[in-house]
This record gives structure tokens, sequence and C-alpha cells, in this order.
């Protein structure tokens, strides 16, 4: 039976982790988390997208996570799904991926194929990793081993897209590298599509989150003008929507969150600038256009509670939703986040509810459990995230004033 290291198990990792047991491979996962670790072995999840009953199912079939490196030497594939943040000045941190790829290096054996996941410019795979590998391990690319990109697409709380049924891009070094990955995801996934190269396979999910990106900045824009035209756009991108081809609808909102789209698009255009000296515009004017909707959010409060004859400072405004994205419990790069910091730092009182968040971590909020008693006393509620599990006709009904930034309420209702 081949054996599949998976180091870093995070939202990537552990549902990769989880198909590939499932599918009968021995999967090991290496993580630099001893929490995270224990926390698997017995059976407990800490992804939205995996229950406990699943890791416990996983660990039943023969799954272990470890944090002993150890593991590495008897792999035939070792895929790597460590995050890849954004540095103090905003540029690439690749320092996860290099420290995981020296580990491995060092315990590399011939014949065993890695493969880089996490998402970064391109170039990575052969500027940085391969030189790593090659270095700790003594051994070569191509020759001694097989190096491999495939950008992963998991997009967390989707129920109809999973890491099965989605198409898994495979990039290799060589065209046998390629062949490899392809044959490894191959018994895991529905479909396997082929890249020239890892350069070509890692600008590939780029491309993706950046479309994603600049295209919310442009309905974002547009909602901005269409409010002072008294257009609603909201109905513009239904009507929209209704041609059979070439439009794709992308909806309004407070913002963007998770790591895709508002940290992965840097990425691309810091690679840029460093190469070539000049800037990926549509890029960073998307970064500008969504990283303000959280202020123009409160501008718009302000108005709101202005026709009221209030005040932010000293209003009561309870936040609905602070994810960022429905039905998940992920809260990274949420833009509820800013909202709501603005809304302190003018004086607001700023309350949330969120059946997914125990405890937000922003600090001067205050979490309220009566959600129809709070919002019948704010001044003003706040529609931030639509989980399925709102009533939102009984939200509006029972708050004073109601403000909807995800056009889930019918007209009549005041929307972004
Ligand atoms: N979360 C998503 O929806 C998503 C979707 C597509 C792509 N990605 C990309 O996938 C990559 C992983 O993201 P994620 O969301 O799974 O991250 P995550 O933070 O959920 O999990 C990463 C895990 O890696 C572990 N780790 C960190 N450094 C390590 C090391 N050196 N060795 C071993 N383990 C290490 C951490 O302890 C953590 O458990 C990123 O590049 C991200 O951009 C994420």
């Amino acid at each position: 039976m081949s054996t599949l290291v998976v180091v870093g198990l995070g939202y990537v990792g552990l549902p990769l982790a989880q198909l590939a047991t499932r599918r009968g491979v021995s999967a090991i996962g290496l993580d630099t988390s001893a929490g995270v670790v224990a926390q698997l072995n017995d059976g407990r999840s800490h992804v939205d997208d995996i229950s406990d009953a699943e890791v416990a199912e996983m660990v039943a079939l023969g799954f272990t996570a470890t944090t002993d490196d150890a593991v590495i030497a008897d792999a035939d594939t070792v895929v790597v799904c460590v995050p890849t943040p954004l540095s103090e000045d905003g540029g690439p941190d690749l320092s996860m991926v290099r420290s995981a790829m020296t580990v491995i290096g060092r315990r590399l054996t011939a014949g065993t194929l890695v493969v880089l996941e996490s998402t970064t410019y391109p170039g990575t795979t052969e500027e940085l990793v391969k030189p790593l590998l090659e270095e700790a391990s003594g051994l070569r690319a191509g020759e001694d081993f097989a190096l491999a990109f495939s950008p992963e697409r998991v997009d967390p709380g989707n129920q109809t897209f999973t890491v099965e049924n989605t198409p898994k891009i495979v990039g290799g070094s060589t065209p046998a590298c390629t062949e490899r990955a392809a044959a490894f995801y191959g018994q895991l996934v529905e479909e396997v599509v082929v890249a020239k190269g890892t350069r070509e396979a890692e600008m590939a999910k780029l491309l993706e989150n950046t479309y994603r990106h600049v295209n919310i900045a442009l309905v974002n824009e547009m909602v901005r003008f269409s409010h002072e035209l008294g257009i609603d756009f909201w109905d513009v991108v239904g009507l929209a929507s209704t041609k059979p081809f070439g439009f794709q609808a992308f909806w309004p909102g407070p913002g963007v969150g998770g790591h895709c789209i508002p940290i992965d698009p840097n990425y691309l255009s810091h690679r840029v600038q460093e190469k070539l000296g000049y800037p990926f515009r549509f890029v960073e004017l998307a970064q500008e256009i969504n990283s303000s909707m959280p202020r123009y959010v409160v501008q718009r409060i302000q108005s709101l509670l202005n026709e009221e004859g209030k005040a932010v400072k000293g209003s009561t405004v309870l936040l609905l939703g602070v994810t960022y994205k429905p039905n998940i419990a992920d809260q990274r790069e949420t833009p509820a986040r800013p909202l709501a910091e603005q809304l302190l730092r003018l004086g607001a009182r700023v309350q949330y509810f969120d059946p997914f968040v125990d405890h937000w971590r922003v600090e001067g909020t205050q979490a309220v459990t009566d959600v129809a008693a709070a919002a019948g006393a704010a001044d003003l509620t706040v529609l931030v995230q639509v989980h399925d599990a709102f009533d939102v006709p009984a939200l509006v009904a029972a708050s004073g004033r109601f403000f909807d930034l995800r056009g889930a309420t019918s007209d009549g209702t005041e929307r972004l």
C-alpha cells in the first residue's frame, strides 16, 4: 500500500488526508502544532468542513497525525499544505514552505513524489522548493525524486464541490514528474488537469483568485455610486445575470475575507513588481476598493443614525453574522472586524450575534444570545453575513432600523 504524508493539517491538508484515507491510501499527517496533532488523534476536528465524527472515522481507518518528521522517510508521496500568509510589509511570507521543505529534504528518499499545494507566486516550486529539497537531500528533482505543484481549490462550506469532484490541476518539474503527480491525484479525484509546467499551475490559481477579487471590487465600486444615483444595484446584478452567456454574477458586500481573495493576489502583484518593476494595477485597485468597504459601510451607518437624530457615539449597533463566509465559523480576514473596530472607535456600543462564533476576538464587542430582543433594543441592526440559520424577515421585523449589506431583504429595507 502506498504511503502519503500530508504536511500541514488545516483547511486544505485535512480534507486531502480524509479523501486519501477513504480511498485506502495509508495517510499520515505531519504538523508542527502538537495541539492540532493531539486533537486529531483524539478524533476531534478543528476545521469547518470536517466533523469530529469524520476525524474519528479517519482515525478508525488508520489515519494518524504526528509532529515527528521521521515519517517522511517511508513516504511514497509528500503533499505540502502549509500556510502562505503575508509578511509585515505585505509581501509573501514563505517561511513555512521553506521550513517544511528543509525538513522534508533532510528525510527524503529516492523515488518519492513531493507536491506543493500552498498558494504562492509563479516560480516558487522551481526557484525555492527545488533547490531546498535538492540541497537538503543530496538528490536531484526529476531524476531521483519527482516534484510538482498542484493548486488547492478548497472552498470551505461548499456542499457541492469538494476536493474529490473539483478538477485538480497538476504541473511537474519535468513531464515525468507531471505524469507521476497526475497518477497520484488520479486515484483520489474525479478529474486531473495537466498543466504545461509548475509555473502555469501556480499562476492558474492566482488568476482564479484575482478574477474574484477584481469582480467583487467592480460591483463594490458600482454599488456605491448606484446608491447615490438612486439605482437599486441588487436589481441591476439580478437583471444582468439573466444573460445566459458572457456574464457571471458577483454581489456587493462589506469587503472580502478569508485567505484566497484578500491575500493571495498580493503574491502575484509582489512578484510582478519585484521581478519586472511595474505594478499589477488590477490587483492594487481591487485591494483599494474592497478594503475600503468597511469604512464606506460606517459612513452609511452614520447617515442612517443621523436620519434618526442619533450620533454613532452612544448608539447600539448590532452586527448579525461576523464570519467571512456564510455557514462557516472561519473569521480569517473577515471585513466584520474592521467594521466593528471603526464603530467602536467612533464610540458605538457594538454587539454581535453569530451562531457559528462563540467568542469573537474583537475587543470591546459584546455577544448577544437573544437576537430578537437585542435587535429590538439596538439603534441599528446590520446584516453583515447571511447564514442559512438566519430568519431574515423575522430579524427585520424585530429590529427598529435594519441595514442589509448582503441583499438578503426585499424592497423597502435599507440595503448597501
Ligand atoms: N483555506 C482555504 O480555503 C484555502 C483554499 C485554497 C488554498 N489555500 C492555501 O492552502 C494553504 C494552506 O492553507 P490552510 O487554509 O489549509 O492553512 P491552515 O492555517 O488551516 O493550516 C495549516 C496547517 O499547517 C501547519 N503548519 C504550519 N507550518 C508547518 C510546517 N512547517 N510543517 C508542518 N505543518 C505546518 C499549521 O500548524 C496548520 O495546522 C495556503 O497556501 C492557502 O493559501 C487555502
